[in-house]
């Protein structure tokens, strides 16, 4: 069934009606719909527009629709244009006449307007349980890694000696910052746009803080032109989507590189890995890799809708109906992201050692060298030069700084005593960092704390 056949005396051209087709896709919020309009008949009868029996007969309806349409029994097909036009024709063919009294008061604007946020709204709560998911493991590690020490890096370059849990906890921040924007998003983005009409909305007394109620928004929105063109929280959640998806591929960057046979700081569980079609050694990092690549899709799904909605007069224009594909999937690529990652750290293993050995390495503790000079009375900077000559003497013998001789220390400066070596071990270049933030044992006993209780909340 068409829902605009009366002005026209010709047939679509079918290349036009596949064209102009969305029901390939919007089918996807066809439960959607049916709340939506559940919600806008309740608001008419409530309003004296349709009666009782009218409103009972289109709910159960509509109703049985969607019965139908989740049990497999009604089929959705590519005969109609979009979702809106495939239940309303349904509609009609179940209960007869009076089903054609649900558009009344609507239109197509007002209604695609509202099942996209219906969906996306249940999507920002479906992603932040995800990311809760996430967040819990990585408190798990913190947890158990407050003593697993690693080098911290800058450049790439090894600079000071932080901990597992330290380097973990980095991500812990992001992924919470995440959960925040998508909260930001949904408060802003829960205002419900039925009852704006085609754009200027219409003449009947339609309560629509009423239908908002019903379908939990906050409010209605304040102007109809816009409601029916805002596409505003689309690209927030694209944005925060792709930082998301940045979130996760610098921390699948990290895994591959720990993951490599140069590294071996982990191994990723062999159900979370795959192999080669030809080098039977090999074990691949994939799913880090493909989380990574798909950074690249969500990304495009932002620009993308930000290019289609540059220049697009007020109000409704067909080019919104291209929101709908590239957030789809976006959202669900992310959300794939997400719950694969979550489950390769669950199952990923730690190798301790290997960190340890590599922390030991490459003057993480030259920082604190220096400073114990400072604690002795020597000017920074000169600290700086004579820890600076301590790693070129070293560099020379191919040791590390523990494994100078005190007269090999005192031959470059003689304020250094016996216990610089207890100032430099590992374990004291990180107890000591204890302000908060820091990787000392202390500071980061207490981030985990709150952490817990954010996540408790
Ligand atoms: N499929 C359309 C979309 O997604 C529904 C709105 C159609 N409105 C219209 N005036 N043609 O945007």
């Amino acid at each position: 069934m068409k829902l605009w056949g009366g002005r026209f005396t010709k047939e679509t051209n079918q290349l036009v009606h596949n064209f102009n087709a969305s029901i390939g896709f919007d089918q996807k919020f066809y439960k959607q719909d049916i709340a939506g309009s559940i919600a806008h008949v309740s608001m008419l009868a409530k309003q004296g527009i349709l009666t009782d029996e009218e409103k009972n007969a289109i709910i159960t309806g509509l109703q049985g629709i969607e019965t139908d349409i989740t049990n497999g029994t009604l089929v959705i097909d590519g005969t109609h244009e979009d979702i809106h036009s495939f239940v309303e024709a349904h509609l009609i063919e179940r209960i007869g006449d009076v089903g054609k009294k649900l558009h009344t008061g609507r239109s197509r604007n007002d209604q695609v307007a509202l099942d996209m946020k219906l969906y996306t709204r249940d999507e920002v709560v479906a992603l932040d349980g995800l990311l809760k998911d996430l967040l819990l493991e990585l408190h798990k590690i913190m947890e158990n890694n407050l003593d697993t020490y690693m080098p911290g890096f800058t450049h790439l370059q090894k600079a000071q000696p932080v901990t597992l849990a330290h380097h973990i906890g980095a991500y812990f921040e992001m992924f919470k910052r995440d959960r925040s924007r998508l909260s930001d998003i949904y408060k802003r983005m829960n205002y419900s746009p039925i009852g704006s009409g085609a754009l200027a909305g219409t003449t009947y007394p339609l309560d629509r803080d009423y239908t908002a109620s019903l379908l939990e928004f906050e409010g209605s929105t304040r102007n109809s032109m816009d409601s029916v063109s805002d596409r505003d929280y689309l690209l927030e959640l694209l944005s925060a989507l792709s930082t998301i998806m940045m979130h996760l591929s610098r921390f699948c960057e990290e895994i591959i590189i720990w993951n490599s046979n140069e590294y071996q700081f982990v191994e990723i569980d062999d159900a979370y890995s795959t192999g080669s079609s030809i080098m039977p050694q090999k074990k691949n990092p994939d799913i880090a890799e493909l989380v990574r690549g798909k950074t690249g899709r969500v990304y495009g799904a932002l620009m993308s809708l930000l290019t289609t909605m540059k220049s697009l007069p007020l109000a409704y224009n067909k080019d919104m109906q291209e929101d709908k594909e590239l957030t789809f999937d976006a959202i669900d690529t992310v959300k794939g992201c997400i719950a694969l990652f979550t489950g390769m750290m669950a199952t990923i293993e730690f190798k301790k050692d290997n960190m340890n050995k590599s922390a030991r390495n490459g003057f993480t503790n030259a920082t604190d060298a220096a400073d114990y000079l400072v604690n002795h009375g020597v000017p920074f900077r000169d600290a700086h030069g004579i820890v600076g000559q301590l790693v070129l003497f070293c560099i020379e013998k191919n040791i590390a700084l523990d494994d100078m001789t005190l007269e090999e220390f005192q031959a470059i400066s003689p304020v250094f005593q016996e216990d610089i070596y207890e100032a430099i071990s590992m374990e004291t270049c990180v107890k000591k960092r204890n302000t908060i933030g820091a990787p000392g044992q202390e500071a980061m006993k207490q981030v985990i704390e709150e952490n817990r209780k954010y996540l408790n909340e």
